[in-house]
Parts: structure tokens; sequence; C-alpha cells
């Protein structure tokens, strides 16, 4: 239920097309390329809605140096991508399972948050106000990052008194090329039962960041965090969910607070339903992942990625990919 933005009778299709030379898009990759607009909306305090926003220029955001998110990581975030099809068409993926999760978030992290039919409205706006900037078809695709921020002051630790919803777009390639080889962390945890790993809170990340750099100097794509409970079971990786596969089954944790509720995690689970996989989500325990056939990631930045490789404690386990394998 892709949602489309623009239909291929649209005037001022040629002039994209003839705009395509903004950038080398064979040379894509997930990284920041400034678009044009963005858009951002408000809540005060008192208000408990979002009013109206609009599209204003890209361009730096003016904070109280007392904000919410400033001092205390008050802030949500989301990912979503917009395609341009062969038949010139925009199309935004899902985005209305976003908006779900960033109001799932939100009651999490004692923040309002915008209305599902504003936040489709604002993505589609965001999408058309940049459109020239959707690659070209299969050359990938304009990422769209909505935040929401505790933007107004607050000194005592507590819910901030006002909120911005922001979007903005950058065209993007592949996030990781070729296949993903892991090292799995046992020191450093993700998140904990009760915390906010099941939200796409802005504070998941950074405190990551060493664990994963540690892992890239020793030539690994990425990390895969264990459940801080047991320490047995796998979780997910940096910025993406994983599956596990052994003949006609595919495994993947569940949702249960620690997991991100990944929306292409959600969409393999359908599709490889409908296809005839047994689709099971559960705690699997880390052997599990290193006697399985095949493995592989998913997630809105990632895609679809196959794992090629995944080391623990010095033990390497190699997995087939490619032709005749799952991805
Ligand atoms: C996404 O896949 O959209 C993410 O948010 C992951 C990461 C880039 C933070």
């Amino acid at each position: 239920n892709a949602i489309g933005v623009q239909t291929a009778s649209d005037a001022s299709i040629n002039g994209d097309r003839e705009e395509h030379d903004l950038c080398n898009w064979d040379e894509l990759k997930f990284s920041l390329i400034p678009t044009d607009y963005m858009y951002v909306m408000k809540c005060s305090s008192g208000e408990g809605a979002f009013s109206q926003g609009h599209l204003t220029r890209y361009g730096n955001v003016e904070l109280s140096p007392s904000s919410g998110v400033l001092n205390y990581g008050q802030g949500l975030l989301e990912g979503l991508k917009a395609y341009r099809g062969d038949d010139n068409r925009i199309r935004l993926f899902r985005p209305e399972q976003n908006a779900l999760r960033m109001q799932m978030g939100a009651e999490r992290m004692c923040m309002p948050s915008p209305t599902a039919e504003q936040f489709v409205g604002s993505i589609k706006q965001t999408a058309l106000a940049n459109k020239r900037w959707v690659p070209p078809p299969g050359k990938g695709s304009l990422y769209i990052r909505p935040l929401l921020l505790g933007t107004g002051a607050i000194l005592g630790v507590a819910p901030s008194p006002e909120y911005t919803f922001l979007a903005y777009a950058s065209p993007v390639g592949n996030y990781f090329t070729g296949s993903m080889h892991f090292s799995v962390e046992d020191k450093v945890y993700r998140a904990i039962p009760g915390g906010t790993g099941g939200i796409k809170s802005i504070t998941n990340y950074s405190p990551i960041y060493k664990a994963v750099t540690q892992a890239k100097a020793k030539g690994f794509t990425d990390v895969i965090f264990l459940d801080a409970a047991t320490g047995k079971y796998i979780e997910e990786a940096t910025a993406c969910n994983i599956f596990v596969a052994k003949g006609n089954v595919i495994s993947t944790p569940p949702i249960a607070g620690t997991i991100l509720p990944g929306i292409t995690r959600k969409t393999i689970i359908e599709v490889a339903s409908w296809l005839g996989y047994q689709i099971e989500e559960r705690a699997i325990p880390l052997e599990e992942l290193m006697n399985a056939d095949e493995a592989f990631c998913t997630g809105t930045a990632i895609a679809i990625k196959p794992v090629g490789s995944v080391t623990y404690q010095g033990q390497r386990v190699e997995y087939k990919t490619g032709d005749g394998y799952l991805v």
C-alpha cells in the first residue's frame, strides 16, 4: 500500500528529468545531501495538539539552550523512503506505519504526537516539495527523516513545554554494499526491559557508537546486540532487525519492548508468510543464529541485506548468499 504522491500526467515531470543532473545518481550513498524544503509543525504548551504545519526552506533550526531535547534527549526520529517508479510516479512506502510508530514512541516519551493524517500529509508535502531530488528509478530513493523534538525550555527534569515536528529529506543510495559481516557484542547492551529499545528514541543510538566503532575498526560491518536480561538471545543490530532461516522456517526476535518494530521487518513477515514460509517471532538463542542456513537483516535505511558472517568470541560462521538463497 505505497501512496502515490505525483501522477505521471503532472506537467512538471519533464522539468524533473532535466534536473536529474543535480547530483551523480550512480554514486549515491547513505549520506546527507541537503534538499530544498523541510516541513515544520509546532505544539505549544497546553494545546496538546499540533497546529497547521508548513514547508520552509531547508536550514538550521533555532533552539533554546535549555530545550528538552538538548538537555534531556526528549526526542524521536523516524525514517521512510519515497521511490520514483518507471512510470515516473513517486511512491511512499507505508508512511501510515511510521505515523503509528511515532505515536507509540511519543506516548512512551511523554510527548504529544501529530495525528496519522498530519504525519502522512507532512511527508507527502515534503516529498513533493523535494521531488527533483527523488532519484531516477532504480538509482536509490529519497529518504525522509521525521523528527519529534521537545523544543520548549525546561530546566528541571520534566517533559518539555513545547514540541516541534520536523521532516527533512535527502536522496540516498545503499546504507551498506554487499553482505553484512557481524561481530556479536557481549558487553554493551542496546536496550533493557522496560527501557526505550522498542521505540525510535533519539537516545537509542549514540550509546552504541563505541561498540560499533570498535567492531568497524576490526573490519566488521556492524554489531549484533544480545538481550540485556540473559545475554543469550539475539536482539538486533545498530539500525536493522535480524532474521534467521533454517529450512522452510524464518524466525526473528519478537517485539517485546527491546526490539524496534521495523516496518520492513513487518513487511517481510507478511510477504514471507504469503509465500508459504513458516514465520516464527520468538526469542532466538545466539547458537541458533550460528547454526542457521541463512540470515538476513531488514530496515528502512538498509532495506534487505544478507548476512555473510557472524563472529562471536573468535568463532566465525559464514552463510551462503546470492542465487538460490533467500537474499
Ligand atoms: C532507518 O532505517 O530508517 C533508521 O532509522 C535506521 C538508522 C539510519 C537510524
